[in-house]
This record gives C-alpha cells, sequence and structure tokens, in this order.
C-alpha cells in the first residue's frame, strides 16, 4: 500500500476543476486520507521544489503556485503513485494524452493543474512536508472489492 502527494495546483481552483479532478481519484478507486486548502509560503515552495532551484523555469514556478491557495492531497492504495501519475499524465498539457486530467483540461506547460509525487520516496517526503500532523486513516468499506488482498 502507498501514500502519495497531490497539490491541485492555484490554477485548477481559479478555474473551478478541483471538484472534478478530485473526482477522477475516487472513481478509480484511491483513497483519500489527507485533503487541506492552504497557501504555500515562499519557504514551503523551497523545499518542496528544491530539486529544481537552477532550472529556468524555477523562479516563474514558485511566483505561480504561491499566488494563491492550493490544494493537499493525500492519497492511498496500491501503487498509488504510479497510478496518479498516470492518471495526471505528461507535464505539458500541450503534450498530455486525452483522457487524462493534464490532456483533458489544460493546454500549458507551466500551468499544469496539478502536482504529484514521482517516486514513493519523493512522496514519502512530501507528505511530511505538507501534512507532518500524519494523515487520516480510515478503512473503506469497499476495499475488499477495489483493491486485491495479495
Ligand atoms: P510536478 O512536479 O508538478 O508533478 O510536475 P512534473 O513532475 O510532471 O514536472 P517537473 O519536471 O517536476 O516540473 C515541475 C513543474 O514545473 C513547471 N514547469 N514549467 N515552462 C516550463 O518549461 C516548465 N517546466 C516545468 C510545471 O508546472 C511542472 O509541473
Ligand atoms: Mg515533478
Amino acid at each position: 500500500m502507498e501514500t502519495t502527494l497531490l497539490l491541485l495546483k492555484p490554477d485548477a481552483l481559479h478555474r473551478g476543476l478541483a471538484g472534478r479532478i478530485i473526482t477522477r481519484f475516487e472513481e478509480k478507486g484511491l483513497q483519500l486520507v489527507g485533503l487541506k486548502l492552504m497557501q504555500m509560503s515562499q519557504e514551503l515552495a523551497a523545499k518542496h521544489y528544491a530539486e529544481h532551484t537552477e532550472r529556468p523555469f524555477y523562479p516563474g514556478l514558485v511566483k505561480f503556485m504561491t499566488a494563491s491557495p492550493l490544494v493537499a492531497i493525500a492519497l492511498r492504495g496500491p501503487g498509488a503513485v504510479a497510478i496518479a501519475r498516470n492518471l495526471m499524465g505528461a507535464t505539458f498539457g500541450t503534450e498530455a494524452d486525452a483522457g487524462t486530467i493534464r490532456g483533458d483540461f489544460g493546454c500549458s506547460k507551466s500551468y499544469n493543474l496539478i502536482h504529484g509525487s514521482d517516486s514513493p520516496e519523493n512522496a514519502e517526503r512530501e507528505l511530511a512536508l505538507f501534512f507532518p500532523e500524519g494523515t487520516c486513516d480510515w478503512q473503506p468499506i469497499s476495499s475488499d472489492w477495489l483493491w486485491d488482498s495479495e
């Protein structure tokens, strides 16, 4: 079982797509174990995007991500990290496949609606940044039918 971190970026909220995007993950059978509306501080952005500090797009990325609130989500399921990345699609809306979130809802490179952890190790690191209090653990009654038992 894995838990991954998603961020519905400020453009998703401005465009009124937060609910529809969350629905995609619920429909797939991943479990919400954390959900919060918050504004990303400069400090949090610097920690979260530390790997991109030297990239040319970094200043614009931080400006965008800190401009207005986002929704932080912790999502659980077997292989949740890879499943979430598949549902999100390729980084740029211009290139993401139809049927994915980025492919269906956007055509911008920078304003691409959603972040998802790219490995279980990064998921653990990012969950600690956004949910330092821990996640909310509960047992969905549908899990016997949704998730393989082995
Ligand atoms: P994310 O971290 O947000 O889930 O996205 P990702 O793994 O698919 O892409 P990554 O390479 O980690 O880039 C982080 C975010 O930076 C913005 N970006 N803009 N204009 C550009 O050339 C450019 N390149 C990256 C995007 O918002 C991307 O999601
Ligand atoms: Mg990334």
